[in-house]
Parts: structure tokens; sequence; C-alpha cells
């Protein structure tokens, strides 16, 4: 960070203005000493800006991946693939030292699957700070990019915002919410830095985490989650590759989503198509149990059956999935208890 040099300069000049006159007389050990003694108080005055101010230092950044493991684990439910592909990714890019791209996931599902969830766990488990982290971005389309008409300011907004926040920090975490109601100019706008470049203009992307999030191919997700259902198979046997494809295919080919057309399927920059599975009732009264225990209740089985019963779920016939997820359960947990 800059400002903090520009701190430890000042207060050198202050120091060693009143200093030097004061050791005049004194012989030169004396100054060398204390000379030594100043160098070790300004070097600790730097850590101790650096305890106290985010920077982008190992101090603020590191990866911790037991407490990822154990926050998906513990946290999010009914989503065993995607668990399993964002661990491997996260923790497979984080080790790298040398990353030939940044990492770059999409994450596909319905809404209050736990897609924003996720990407909070993430960076809670690589950013000190969390999500309030000055290195994690969050872009929702409908908030800053809302007017299509205007998408070439956006797109020169953005790409001055990812090289600024890049070249400040190269960990930087860049989270787009509503990828699907995108502009596709917006999209393309971004793709540079997605790919396997050294540099750009002097900044590397390398070691950036971008995350999308949208409710693209949730369709075709819930259908295949369905189909289980009704052959009355555990959701635990569905696997990525009944999915995967799925996915991409109907991202791309369809025409409402900001994807359509964009190259960032065609030249295989997204890393990761990560599926989230809807929820069923069993799910929301765990999610339920979850959130009392992050309010420090005593976890209470009937309020949770209770909370999860009020839901709407679909189709109507089967009654299999959450319409919500678990997105309501934090309001209505205020109403029951
Ligand atoms: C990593 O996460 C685990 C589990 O949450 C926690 O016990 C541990 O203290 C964390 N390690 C660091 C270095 O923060
Ligand atoms: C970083 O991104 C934020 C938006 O999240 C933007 O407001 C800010 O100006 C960017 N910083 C730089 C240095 O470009
Ligand atoms: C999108 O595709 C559907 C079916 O493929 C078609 O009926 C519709 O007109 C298309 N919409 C646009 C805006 O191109």
């Amino acid at each position: 960070m800059k400002p903090n040099r520009r701190h430890v300069l000042l207060l050198w000049m202050l120091l060693s203005s009143g200093v030097s006159e004061a050791i005049e007389p004194i012989s030169t050990t004396i100054a060398v000493g204390m000379a030594a003694t100043l160098t070790a108080f300004l070097a600790s005055y730097q850590n101790i800006f650096y305890y106290f101010h985010e920077c982008c230092r190992p101090e603020w950044i590191s990866f911790n991946k037991t407490g990822l493991e154990t926050d998906l684990e513990n946290k999010l439910f009914g989503q065993h693939i995607a668990s399993r592909i964002i661990l491997k990714a996260v923790s497979g890019f984080m080790g790298n030292e040398n990353p030939k791209k940044p990492l770059v996931l999409s994450l596909h599902g319905w809404t209050g699957t736990g897609k924003n969830f996720v990407s909070k766990l993430i960076a809670e488990n690589i950013y000190k700070e969390g999500m309030d982290s000055s290195f994690v971005h969050v872009f929702t389309s409908t908030l800053h990019f809302p007017h299509p008409s205007q998408y070439l300011t956006y797109k020169s907004q953005l790409q001055q915002w990812i090289k600024g926040n890049v070249s400040n920090c190269e960990r930087s975490m860049f989270i787009f919410d509503e990828m699907d109601k995108m502009h596709p100019g917006l999209i393309d706008s971004i793709k540079p830095y997605l790919d396997y470049y050294d540099k750009l203009d002097g900044v590397s992307y390398r070691k950036s985490i971008f995350i999308f999030l949208s409710n693209a191919g949730g369709d075709r997700i819930i259908q295949t989650a369905l189909d289980f259902w009704n052959a009355g198979r555990n959701r635990n046997e569905i696997e990525l590759k009944d999915l995967e494809t799925l996915i991409s295919l109907s991202v791309f080919n369809d025409n409402q989503s900001g994807f359509f057309h964009t190259s960032l399927i065609d030249k295989n920059l997204v890393d990761f198509f990560v599926p989230f599975l809807p929820l069923e009732y069993q799910h929301v009264v765990q999610c339920a149990l979850s959130e009392m225990k992050v309010r420090g209740h005593e976890p209470d089985f009937e309020v949770a059956h209770k909370v999860a019963k009020d839901l709407v779920y679909f189709p109507k016939s089967e009654r299999a999935f959450s319409v919500k997820g678990c997105k309501t359960i934090e309001s209505k947990l205020d109403y029951y208890t």
C-alpha cells in the first residue's frame, strides 16, 4: 500500500530533524546506536501499521483450506457436487504459487440454493476481513449496470476498476451477481482479464479470482434433480457429469442470458461450472437449525420444522423442492422466535 510508506517517511523526517541536533556532540558510536534503534522503531511502526490497516499482505490474505473445508461441510446443505468442486478448485488455485490464469468459477442454480453464501465462505477463508475486505468486489448487474443503453460507459468503468484494483493487489476477488442479466458486451469486456496472459498493460491478473453467479441453466439442474427424485434415487448419486454439459449447453444457447454467444464459454475461460441443486425440505430444516446456531440459540427442531413447512414447494404434485431454497429462512425465524 502506498499511504503507509508516506507515513513512515514523514515520521522519519520528523524524528531525524529533531534528533540530528541532539546528537551533534555525542560520539559516533552512540549515534550509530541511535540510528539502529530508530530503524528498529520504524520497522515496528510499519508492522503495527500493517497490523491495523488491511494490506495486500499475507497477514491479511492467506488461504485456510481446513477452514473452507469445515465451512462447506457444516454450513452448506444439499450441495455435494458444488462443495467438492469449490474446495478442489480454490485449494488448487491458492496452493499454486504461479497460476497460469486467474481462477474463474461460474456458479449456477436457482435462487436460495447457496451461490452467494458459498462466495462468502470463499472470501472468509482467504481474506481476514471476509466480504468486508477492500480486496473483494461485488458487482450486481441490476444495481451497477442497470441501463443496457449505457453499456459502453459501464464497460470502460468496469475495466478501469478491475485494472485499478488488481494493480493495488493481485490477490483480488471479483464477484459478479446476476451474471445472466449482464449485457453480453460487458461480459466480453472482462474477457481479456480471464485469459492466459502473462501481463496486460503491465498488470498481471493471474492471481485474482472471478466468480460469476447466475440462474442460467437452473431449469436443467432442477429437471435432473427431479428425474432422480421421481426415480426414487438418492440425490447424492447425481454427478457433475450429469449436469456439466447440460449447463454449458443451456447457458450457451439461451439467448435471454447474458452469456449468449459470448466467448467466455467458447474459449474455455471458465475453469469450473458449479451446479447448485434445488433444496429439499430436509435441507431447509438444516438451514434453520444452522441459523439458530449462528444467532447463539439452542437448536429448536420444532421451530425448524415449522419454518420449513411454511415454505412453498414445487412442482405442485411432488412438492419436492423449496421454491426459494433457504433464502427466506432468516426473516422467517425472526417471526417464529
Ligand atoms: C483455519 O480454520 C480452522 C477451522 O475453522 C480454524 O480452527 C483455524 O484457526 C484457522 N486457521 C487460521 C490460521 O486462521
Ligand atoms: C476498485 O473497485 C471499486 C468497485 O468495487 C471501485 O469503486 C474503485 O474505484 C476501484 N479501485 C480502483 C483503484 O480502481
Ligand atoms: C430466443 O430463442 C427463442 C427460441 O429459440 C426464440 O423464439 C426467440 O425469438 C429468441 N429471442 C430473441 C430475442 O432472439
